[in-house]
């Protein structure tokens, strides 16, 4: 059966800063989705990390379905009017524009999805950051994805021999979608050029080259592209199908043991270390640290089984630990140099004033 998993999400208000969105809200866009989803979708599950809410959903109406984008679109909405009653901080934040269009993507929520022929068992993990951007999870896909020494299958399991298409996208060509096709092995270090820059070049999406099978599915929104300014950090969501010919889910998981650090933390204008936390988490030290969850999934004509927690586990306690002496480190030297983010990065324009005043008086020597 072929069917297609779309994941949407939003920051659309949370309560005491932007940490997490209140019960009342989450139930708001759980109870829109139950009234309004008949004829639109098979299934859903609603879920929160750090101040964002993701729906996730299976359907049989392709990627970019306006009737399912719009269902998202009127939940957020909807959930957007219980954040303003409760006075929620940043209420209905993410939601760009006044009005539906036919996609969300542009108006400010993210989009993961891929459409594909359901295997006789489909498991797949759904992954949702936090107090980061996409390119969050370049260094950990292309790990998983095209380097054996984190992904074992690359040479013991012949269905992934020939490798794996990487789909890199341009996101600061705002003016359309702007994309390269790179092969992996053969084009590897062409890759690695590109993903070593992860606030300009971001993985969108990989295929296996085996079977031509979509694998990973990255939303790839700039929030300030959109809205000219700081609405928040894009906080990015994925979709990974797993195991036969596509890398194991514990090939998956472990690249996130690096707590690589990332673009992101407070106000979107730090380095922090991406910390793999349970699902539903919340935000905390220095808004932050970056945060990415995953929850692991079977899906059977479009049915969904009940998630299970892939961060829940004793070994990642140990690595959140590891991962907070990392956080701690780095806010150890406060604004300087690598621990803030360029000035192109910057999320907030206030230095931008604050350099303008200082420039008048600058005096060059003769
Ligand atoms: C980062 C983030 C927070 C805010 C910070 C200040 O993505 O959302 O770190 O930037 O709490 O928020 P405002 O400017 O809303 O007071
Ligand atoms: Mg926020
Ligand atoms: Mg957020």
């Amino acid at each position: 059966m072929k069917i297609t998993v779309t994941a949407i999400k939003a920051d659309i208000g949370s309560v005491g800063g932007h940490i997490k969105p209140s019960n009342r809200v989450l139930k708001a866009v759980e109870n829109y989705i139950a009234q309004h989803h008949q004829g639109a979708l098979i299934d859903y599950r609603v879920s929160f990390t750090g101040d964002d809410i993701a729906i996730l959903c299976t359907h049989t109406q392709g990627p970019g379905s306006a009737s399912v984008h719009e269902l998202a679109w009127n939940a957020f909405k909807a959930a957007t009017d219980v954040a303003k009653d409760q006075g929620l901080y940043g209420a209905g934040q993410d939601l760009l524009k006044d009005a539906f269009s036919g996609n969300v993507k542009g108006l400010g929520p993210a989009v993961a999805e891929m459409e594909f022929d359901e295997r006789t068992a489909e498991p797949f993990l759904f992954f949702a950051a936090d107090k980061t951007d996409p390119g969050a999870y370049n260094l950990p896909l292309y790990l998983a994805f095209a380097d054996p020494m984190y992904c074992s299958g690359l040479i013991l399991s012949p269905g992934m021999f020939k490798g794996f298409k990487f789909v890199i996208m341009d996101v600061e060509h705002t003016e359309a979608d702007k994309v390269i096709e790179l092969n992996a092995p053969e084009e590897l270090y062409d890759i690695a050029a590109l993903l070593r820059d992860p606030e300009r070049f971001v993985i969108e999406a990989i295929y296996s080259r085996d079977t031509g099978e979509q694998a990973v599915a990255v939303s790839t929104t700039r929030l300030h592209n959109i809205a000219g300014k700081y609405t928040g950090k894009d906080d990015p969501i994925m979709l990974v199908r797993v195991q036969g010919a596509f890398p194991a889910t514990g090939e998956v998981l472990a690249p996130f043991h690096l707590g690589h650090y990332v673009a992101g933390f407070m106000r979107g204008s730090h380095s922090g270390p991406l910390m793999p936390v349970r699902q539903n988490s919340t935000i905390s030290f220095f808004d932050g640290p970056p945060v990415v969850s995953c929850a692991a999934y079977c899906v059977h004509e479009g049915r969904l089984t009940a998630p299970v927690d892939a961060f829940d586990h004793p070994f990642w306690d140990y690595v959140r630990e590891k991962i907070s002496e990392k956080a701690i480190e780095i806010r150890r030297q406060g604004f300087f140099g690598n621990a803030m983010l360029p000035y192109s990065e910057l999320e907030y324009g206030g230095i931008v004033k604050k350099l303008e005043q200082l420039e008048s008086k600058f005096i060059v020597r003769s």
